[in-house]
């Protein structure tokens, strides 16, 4: 049984919770892997494979997709947490790729909890996609939609199956084709030393004293329930999704650090208000590498979109952010922010039902040339990206901690000296 003292140890120590505040891809795995040095553990809580999040540390770079980002952190445990869904062979495959780099794989455990991607939710999600035709949702084709249904419906297979092995062939022959059962059990096997019992794992080790990350995938706007639907995934992906994706009570989360990167993205189709569609769009694609790290596609750019941003801070109870891609800014002369959305004159918020005829007042504020990469303190900042920093905060109403200036690990800029570290708490 796990311990009962379930979430905060005596000293008030909390698991802390990073999410993305916008559509993905907002450098979620850039943060985690920086915060994870402070962590024990890094616990993934929802999605699958549809995520991407990569992480350059000096000449090594990593692009992930089951496994929590902080696998370049050689002490940090690494849990796949039950809200997800597990693609064997995808998933097996990456671990082995990790292993290849000289990577101690042993520290990666998935709960017994997730659940199993199988090929025939691929090909439904591809089949549905074709179906929708015009309609089409945009999704990462990786059957993350089809195995939530199987979830929610109760059809699913968790990661529980791998112990009454027979039982699991059984059930895989009835629905797979041959050649598939073969190869979805033989990663399924493999997978077997990972697989825990993932409810005493996240408690016993919250029970004593150990740090915990939770790390987010997707983005909120992309949560099934808050975000722009259908133009989202299917789980939560708010902070709010980290307690039901791992079991633990919303008491045991402390700070909630949202991922902000200093413009906006989205890939696939859906509501995006603060989109460019002209040269500017395709200056921030190109120069912030905009393109899918899962399916390669170009990722549609924008504005920084503080409607968008404020509606996230709320539905994440954000106690803090970190801003990403600062950089990327550099060089452009006037840089917009979305700071109102209109609709025959009234001002809306982003949660108000639709988003059509929306009219947006844009800020535009000066921009900088001077390339940034090398700025590691606020003072090193030109004025002007000094001051859109300031100006994103205060809009978001949250204290920014850290602003990333660049993909390797050391380009950031702590904005915050004052923050209490996870450290700090402990003592
Ligand atoms: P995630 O899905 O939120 O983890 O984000 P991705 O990894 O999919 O996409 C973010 C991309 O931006 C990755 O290629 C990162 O290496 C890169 N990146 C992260 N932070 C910065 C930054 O501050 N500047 C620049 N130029 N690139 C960054
Ligand atoms: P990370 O963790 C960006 C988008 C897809 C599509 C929609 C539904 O790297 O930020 P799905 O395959 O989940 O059914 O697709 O969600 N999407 C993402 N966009 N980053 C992601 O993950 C995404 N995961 C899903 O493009 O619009
Ligand atoms: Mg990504």
């Amino acid at each position: 049984m796990p311990p009962k003292s379930s979430g905060v140890d005596e000293d008030g120590c909390k698991a802390d919770v990073i999410v993305g505040i916008q559509w993905g891809d907002e450098g979620k795995g850039r943060i985690v892997d920086l915060y994870a040095s402070e962590y024990d553990v890094v616990a993934r809580f929802g999605g699958g494979d549809n995520a991407g999040h990569s992480i350059v540390v000096g000449e090594t770079e990593l692009a992930l997709r089951a496994v929590p980002s902080g696998v370049l952190n050689p002490k940090t445990e690494l849990f796949i947490g039950g809200g997800t869904v597990v693609n064997p062979q995808g998933t097996w495959a990456e671990i082995e790729r990790l292993a290849a780099l000289g990577i101690d794989v042993r520290r990666i455990k998935i709960s017994d909890r997730a659940h199993v991607v199988l090929d025939y939710h691929v090909r439904a999600d591809r089949s549905q996609e074709e179906a929708r035709g015009a309609a089409a949702l945009g999704t990462t084709g990786r059957g993350i939609g089809p195995a939530y249904v199987d979830k929610v419906s109760r059809a699913g297979i968790t990661m529980a199956a791998v112990r009454s092995p027979s039982q699991l062939e059984r059930t895989l022959e009835s629905r797979l084709q041959p050649e598939a059962v073969e190869a979805t059990l033989t990663a399924l096997r493999r997978l077997t030393p990972h697989v825990v019992d993932g409810v005493s794992y996240i408690h016993e080790r919250l029970a004593s004293g150990k740090r915990v990350l939770i790390e987010g995938a997707q983005g909120s706007l992309l949560d099934v329930g808050y975000g722009t639907y259908p133009f989202v995934t299917s789980s939560h992906t708010i902070a709010g999704g980290a307690c039901t994706g791992l079991g633990i009570g919303p008491t045991a989360i402390g700070r909630v650090i949202g991922v902000v990167k200093a413009y906006c993205t989205r890939v696939g189709a859906g509501p995006f208000p603060s989109e460019l569609l002209d040269e500017r769009g395709e200056r921030l694609r190109v120069a912030g590498g905009e393109f899918g790290t899962v399916t390669g596609r170009p990722r549609r750019c924008g504005w920084f979109d503080a409607v968008a941003g404020r509606y996230a801070v709320m539905l994440n109870g954000l106690t803090e952010a970190a801003i990403t891609k600062l950089d990327v800014l550099t060089g452009m002369e006037r840089i917009g922010i979305v700071t109102e959305y209109r609709r025959e004159g009234r001002t809306v918020g982003f949660g108000d039902a639709g988003l059509d005829g929306l009219e947006l007042r844009i800020d535009e504020m000066p921009g900088w040339e001077r390339p940034i990469g090398d700025c590691r303190r606020p003072s090193d900042l030109p004025a002007e990206a000094r001051a859109y920093v300031e100006r994103l905060a205060a809009l978001l109403e949250v204290p920014v901690t850290h602003v990333s200036v660049g993909r390797e690990r050391s380009q950031l800029v702590r904005w915050i000296k004052d923050r209490r570290t996870a450290s700090d708490i402990q003592e």
